[in-house]
């Protein structure tokens, strides 16, 4: 399998915990689609590229902490694009961002310009990821949980006072999103969601990210699932760890 080696040529830090790291190349991609990367001597993991040249990243374990420690010039091995990502059919359309849920969400919503609004939480002020691209690609409603910025709370509080859209696409923790496609069933809007789950080969063979009960592969028929088929299973109730065991979110 094809590995490109990537040099980096910029680093941002976008809060705290994240970083956004930008490569000697661009890749050709649909926003929502994810590449391998390989942080050689630690693991391969997925991320979603947040720019054709980039992407971002929370540090929270051994790999991503590994990255967050590169410097620019080092290098790491892209495998990817891969997955589906995002196909909106009808805009206007309305994202709910949650964490780094906004990193594919940031280049779907440039790409939709003016056909957006756009709800973007996270715990804290500091934590809210792209609030420029998000603005200047529509408007933009702000959550956090300690409020201090934007509306107190949770971004699903919002989801009742917004109108104007036609399709809801989210990403962000698993328990938001399925709060998000309740909302959607229930207003009778098309809705898709980009699931988080442990990814190892990222091209469909070994199983390890199959949903429940529906064995559809999160690697390569997703990451991006429309509503209806997250509906029934384990979609906000619990997902697998790496040796397959049941883990509840
Ligand atoms: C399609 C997709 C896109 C993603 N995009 C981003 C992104 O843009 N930015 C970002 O910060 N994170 C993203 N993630 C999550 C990211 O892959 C994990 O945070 C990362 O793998 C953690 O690795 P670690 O060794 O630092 O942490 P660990 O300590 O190994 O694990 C911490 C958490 O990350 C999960 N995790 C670990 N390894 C994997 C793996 N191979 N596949 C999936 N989950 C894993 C674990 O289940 C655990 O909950 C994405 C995940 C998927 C599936
Ligand atoms: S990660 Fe191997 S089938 Fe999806």
């Amino acid at each position: 399998m094809y590995v490109r080696n990537v040099e980096i040529t910029d680093i941002k830090t976008e809060s705290r915990d994240v970083k956004t790291f930008f490569f000697d190349h661009s890749f050709r991609f649909i926003p929502g689609q994810y590449v391998m990367v390989w942080i050689r001597g630690v693991d391969e993991i997925p991320m979603s590229l947040s720019y054709a040249n980039g992407i971002t990243v929370k540090q929270v374990g051994d790999a991503t902490a590994a990255m967050c420690a590169l410097g620019v010039g080092g290098t790491l091995g892209i495998r990817g694009p891969f997955g589906n990502g995002f196909r909106v059919i009808k805009p206007p359309v309305l994202l709910v961002a949650g964490g780094v849920g906004a990193a594919p969400l940031a280049p779907l919503a440039e790409a939709l310009k003016n056909n957006v609004i756009t709800i973007l939480g996270a715990k804290t002020e500091d934590e809210l990821l792209f609030t420029e691209r998000f603005k200047s690609a529509g408007s933009l409603w702000i959550t956090t949980d300690d409020g201090s910025a934007g509306h107190k709370g949770p971004t699903i509080d919002l989801l009742d006072r917004i109108r104007g859209y036609n399709e809801i696409v989210s990403c962000g923790p698993e328990k938001m999103m399925r709060k998000v496609l309740d909302h959607a069933t229930v207003a009778g809007v098309p809705s898709q969601f980009s699931l988080d789950r442990y990814i190892k080969c990222g091209v469909g063979l070994c199983g390890s990210c199959c949903i429940d009960p529906s064995g559809l592969r999160v690697c390569s028929d997703g990451p991006v699932f429309a509503g209806a088929q997250l509906q029934e299973g384990d979609f906000g109730v619990y997902m697998r760890d790496a040796t397959g065991r049941k883990v509840n979110l």
